[in-house]
């Protein structure tokens, strides 16, 4: 098929282009539903499979908000659905090859249904590779949208239907920040608020800052009244999310206020719990740390991405810290905040990577003691500068560092989990236990997944809960009436 058979809204992403760093202001704007649109879903159904992290979570709630207002239902069920839309995730290769692997699957449907709307977007839209992909071997693919772009659904649907034409448009450059746009969250009781969107960090195996554009920081007068908002509606807890939430604020050029003023700010707000993820050890300051000290409804868990322990392999990754310096904030950050839960990501593997390199992370590990860490072989990314570094590590030894990685963040995943027994600790409660519905489950403020009996009038309510027995990766226990 030729480019020029496509519809007015043919645009494929381009990677160099997304890598540039303009400085053009960021505009905020309000979302607006085109007119007569309302009503292009009635009596139809939407479904999306979504992966990746909690940023594309989040996205697909408000494509499940903007297909809502269209008069769009959600189903579970694929063949009941009038649009599918995939959210995708490019971080490593085995994310992109399950939905590639799902694409083949969704065809028959597709085939016994040609009204069917199969829509692609989120990070793999982003990559040129992928978007040429789709257009050579996966043709029946109708949508490839981008993650600037979702507000522009509505026209995009639009034109899928009257055209009858395949509708591709991913911009590679950040669009502007766009308020009020619908959302249609997942759940009562937790909700997320992005603080920023995009990535100007440009870790070297990296393909956010590609994916997501340049770093832009929300409004802090749009972030604090959308909890406000959700602390009326009933929610218990909000997460912040951003790629590096400690460099919120740093590209205003119009006031001093940063993630630690922020964190001031939201801690005055009447809602019981405040998370946020991810935090970068090189922006983690001070204002930050005596915020999260002062307690409240800011839980005491952090997720601290270390990446790796040896400074060689920090330096070509770009994380501009070093083994010391993440220790001296390790330490400053627990005799500040009693109590703190540490968590981290490692990535094991990475281009020239030696036996003593990585006995540098072991021994960091050992050192830091963390409640829990996701723990990943290196994949290279296409554009990005680790991809171009000689990969001369076997996948056989690749596999044995991080199988002993594992073992020694299960230990200490374990014994965190074994210093809670007997203690009673403050959970909210989600609803019940995957394999067992007569148990209830939720989260200390710690971010511990908690397995109790209760009340089943606890669910959505902070209950006090006695901690039985600490399990690997999870605790047990009972609620405890006062
Ligand atoms: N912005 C967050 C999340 C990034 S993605 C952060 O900076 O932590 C989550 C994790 O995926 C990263 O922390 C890293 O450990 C891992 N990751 C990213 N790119 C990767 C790659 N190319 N190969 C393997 N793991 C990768
Ligand atoms: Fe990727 Fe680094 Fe940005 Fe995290 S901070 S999204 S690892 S470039
Ligand atoms: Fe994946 Fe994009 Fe998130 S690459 S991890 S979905 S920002």
């Amino acid at each position: 098929m030729a480019e020029k058979d496509y519809s007015k809204y043919f645009q494929k992403p381009n990677l160099r282009q997304a890598a540039k760093r303009g400085k053009e202001d960021v505009k905020t704007i309000n979302f607006k539903m085109p007119d007569c649109m309302d009503n292009i879903g009635k009596d139809k159904k939407f479904l999306i499979d979504t992966y990746g992290c909690q940023m594309n979570v989040h996205d697909s709630e408000v494509i499940a908000g903007i297909l809502g207002s269209l008069g769009y239902e959600l189903t579970d069920k694929e063949e009941k659905a009038d649009v599918i839309i995939l959210n995708t995730c490019a971080i490593r290769e085995n994310a992109e090859n399950k939905v590639f692997g799902e694409l083949g699957r969704l065809k028959s449907y597709k085939q016994n249904n040609p009204d069917l709307i199969l829509g692609v977007c989120g990070c793999m839209s982003q990559e040129e590779k992928v978007v040429n992909k789709l257009l050579h071997t996966y043709q029946y693919v109708d949508l490839i949208f981008g993650t600037h772009n979702i507000h522009h659904l509505p026209e995009y649907l639009r034109d899928a239907y009257m055209n009858k034409e395949r509708v591709i448009e991913v911009w590679s450059r950040e669009g502007d920040i766009v308020e009020h746009m619908p959302v249609h969250r997942g759940g009562k009781v937790k909700a997320w608020v992005n603080i920023t969107y995009g990535c100007d960090e440009f870790c070297t195996y990296c393909i956010v800052p590609y994916t997501r554009g340049k770093e832009r920081s929300r409004n802090p007068k749009d972030i604090l009244g959308e909890i406000q908002r959700l602390a009326k509606e009933g929610y218990k807890e909000v997460t912040l999310l951003g790629q590096n939430v400690n460099s919120y604020g740093k590209d205003f050029k119009d006031r001093n206020y940063g993630f630690g003023d922020l964190l001031s700010d939201i801690q005055k707000i009447n809602i019981p719990r405040v998370r946020f993820t991810t935090s970068h050890p090189k922006d983690f300051d001070d204002k930050t740390i005596e915020a999260l000290a002062r307690g409240g409804n800011l839980c005491e868990h952090i997720h601290l991405p270390v990446q790796s322990g040896n400074n060689d392999v920090l330096r070509r990754m770009n994380r501009k810290y070093t083994h010391e310096k993440y220790l001296e904030l390790v330490n400053k950050i627990k005799t500040k905040i009693p109590n703190v839960a540490i968590t981290t990501d490692i990535i094991v593997g990475f281009p020239t990577e030696t036996e003593e390199n990585f006995l540098d992370t072991l021994k960091l590990v050992e050192e830091v003691n963390y409640e829990g860490a996701y723990t990943f072989i290196f994949s290279p990314r296409e554009g990005t500068p680790a991809a171009r570094m000689e990969d001369n590590i076997p996948l056989l030894e690749k596999k044995a560092r991080l199988h002993k990685l594992n073992e020694l963040i299960n230990r200490q995943f374990a014994a965190a989990h074994k210093k809670y027994e007997g203690k009673i600790v403050e959970v909210l409660c989600e609803g019940t236990s995957k394999n067992d519905k007569t148990i209830l489950a939720g989260y200390t403020r710690t971010n511990k997944l908690v397995n109790f009996k209760g009340k089943m009038e606890s669910i959505g309510k902070l209950v006090n809960v006695k901690i039985t027995e600490g399990k690997t990766w999870h605790l047990l226990g009972e609620e405890v009436n006062e």
